[in-house]
This record gives structure tokens, sequence and C-alpha cells, in this order.
């Protein structure tokens, strides 16, 4: 279980430009939840995967994760149990090293390096299985530097990365945005499966509204770093897209004040 208690971060404090982002954020999130994430830009979605994350610290509160707060610990020590997928695919995979040598990378963190010839020669066809399930013809490309690949072809290898040893939480923020629709759909199915198959507790950042309905069993609308709209199960399955865009609207015109009353959700 992920839970987040009093978080605040302000930007630029004590400046004329200063942005109370977060001011005592709290959100629990089950183990086992796929929670989609939604806001209008600069609501503070990707600021909250960077503090989970790691690589912002926040001024103050506690991110615990199965129960040990890690709001302190550093992003790379948190990247052993902590997963993240981007959207620039560029970001997710180390380009000068081929195919094998990224997912070696993934399979070994946190763990020491060293495997016999045998474990090698496995360890490889365990590779060559997951990339032929993608059905994008990467389980050939083993020894193929993955800087050449297309963009769908590195997000496909950089959720196999951040799912092959599987996180206790996997971070996505827009990780399909940069890509055309039909690899976009390739990668949300198979984020679903990889998710489903581990029960991967999950944060997925979407402007897509009909991938934030048909994907997870949570929905989150953040504004000005509050949660304004959080629905689970058959309140989320029966939302329709025009029912998220109308809250979406509401949403817009609340300000500061009225997301911190007890007005939190709409
Ligand atoms: N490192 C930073 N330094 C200063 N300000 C920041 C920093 N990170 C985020 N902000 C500010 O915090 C606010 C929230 O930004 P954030 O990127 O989290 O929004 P978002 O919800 O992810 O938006 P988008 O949908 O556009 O991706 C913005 O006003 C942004 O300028
Ligand atoms: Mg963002």
């Amino acid at each position: 279980m992920i839970e987040i208690r009093d978080l605040r971060k302000t930007f630029y404090r004590g400046t004329p430009d200063e942005i109370q982002l977060f001011r005592g954020f709290s959100m629990k999130i089950e183990k086992g939840d796929f929670v989609t994430l939604v806001g209008s830009n600069g609501a503070g979605k990707s600021t909250l995967l960077n503090l989970i994350a790691g690589s912002l610290m926040p001024d103050s509160g506690e991110i615990l994760v199965e129960g040990r707060d890690v709001a302190r610990m550093p992003e790379h020590k948190r990247s052993a149990f902590i997963s993240r997928v981007f959207q620039n695919p560029s970001l997710g995979t180390s380009p000068s090293l081929t195919i094998e040598e990224n997912l070696s990378l993934a399979l070994n963190k946190g763990r020491p390096f060293g495997l016999g010839r045998a474990k090698d020669r496995r360890r490889r066809e365990r590779f060559r299985e997951r990339l032929a399930a993608l059905g994008l013809g990467l389980e050939n490309k083993l020894d193929v530097k993955v800087g050449v690949l297309s963009g769908g072809q590195r997000q496909a290898l950089a959720l196999l990365m951040a799912t092959e040893v599987p996180p206790s939480l996997l971070l996505l923020d827009e990780h399909t945005a940069a890509l055309d629709p039909n690899t976009a759909g390739v990668i949300m199915e198979m984020t679903r499966r990889v998710v489903e198959e581990h029960r991967i507790t999950t944060l997925m950042v979407t402007h897509n509204m009909k991938n934030a309905l048909d994907y997870g069993n949570r929905l989150v609308m953040l504004h000005r770093g509050s949660i304004v709209v959080d629905l689970r199960d058959e309140q989320k399955r029966g939302l329709t897209i025009a029912q998220l865009m109308d809250l979406f609207s509401r949403t817009s015109a609340l300000t500061d004040q009225m997301v911190l009353a007890e007005f939190t959700q709409i």
C-alpha cells in the first residue's frame, strides 16, 4: 500500500513567482490499485510523480511505500522498488546499449551483476519470449542498439524494463502521448497486461479521457495540487466521457481557496 500524508511543496518560495502547489496533500493507494490520474496542465500530476519517485524532495510530509517512509530517500534507492515510464521514449532506455543490455540492467536492478553462462542463455531466452509477446519483432533484435528503435519500440522496451522486476509502484507519466494512435493502443494494452499479470500498483497520468476511463479501477482528478474527483470501481465504470469532460470544465473554475476548503469532491 502507498500512503501520502500531508505533503507540502512550494516552488520559488518568497519570490513573486511563488507556487504553493501541494498544501497538505494526502492520498492512499491500495495494493494492486490501478489509478488513472487526470487534470489540467499545471495541476501537479508530474510533480506528484517526481515527489513519489524522488526526483524532487518535498518541503514536508510522508510518502509511505509498504509502511516505509521514502520521502527523503534518494531517487536511485527508490528506483529499486518504484519504476517509472515517461512521455519521452528516450528517457526510459539507454540508447548506446543493446536491447539485451538494457533488459539485463533492468533485471539486475538492486542486485549485484555476474550471472553464469547457463543463466545468461536462459535469460536471453526469457528476454526473447517477453519481446515476442509484444508482437513488434523485437525478439530478433536483442543485439541492436536501442538508439535506432522507433519511439513506440523504445516505449515498449521501457515498459518491459520498468516491470522486469515487478515494482511496488509503477508510475506512468503520459507514456503513450508521444506515440501514433496505433502504437499508443499497443502500449496501452501491454500496460494492462503487465499490470494485471503481476497485480502491480500503478499510477498513470493521462490526458486521454478514454484511456482514463477504460483503464484502471480508480480515477483521480487533480486541480491546483488537490484531489477534486476520486471515483473507483462501479462509480468509475459508470462514468461517460461526456460526464468526465463536464467534471473537467467545472473543476477549472475552482480557486485555491475552494479546493482547500471542505470541497474536496465535485
Ligand atoms: N522543478 C520545478 N521548479 C519550479 N516549478 C515547477 C517545477 N516542477 C513543477 N513546477 C510547477 O508546478 C506546477 C505543476 O507542474 P506539473 O508539471 O506537475 O503539472 P502537470 O499536472 O504535470 O501538467 P501537464 O499536464 O502540463 O504535464 C506548474 O506550475 C509548474 O510550473
Ligand atoms: Mg505533466
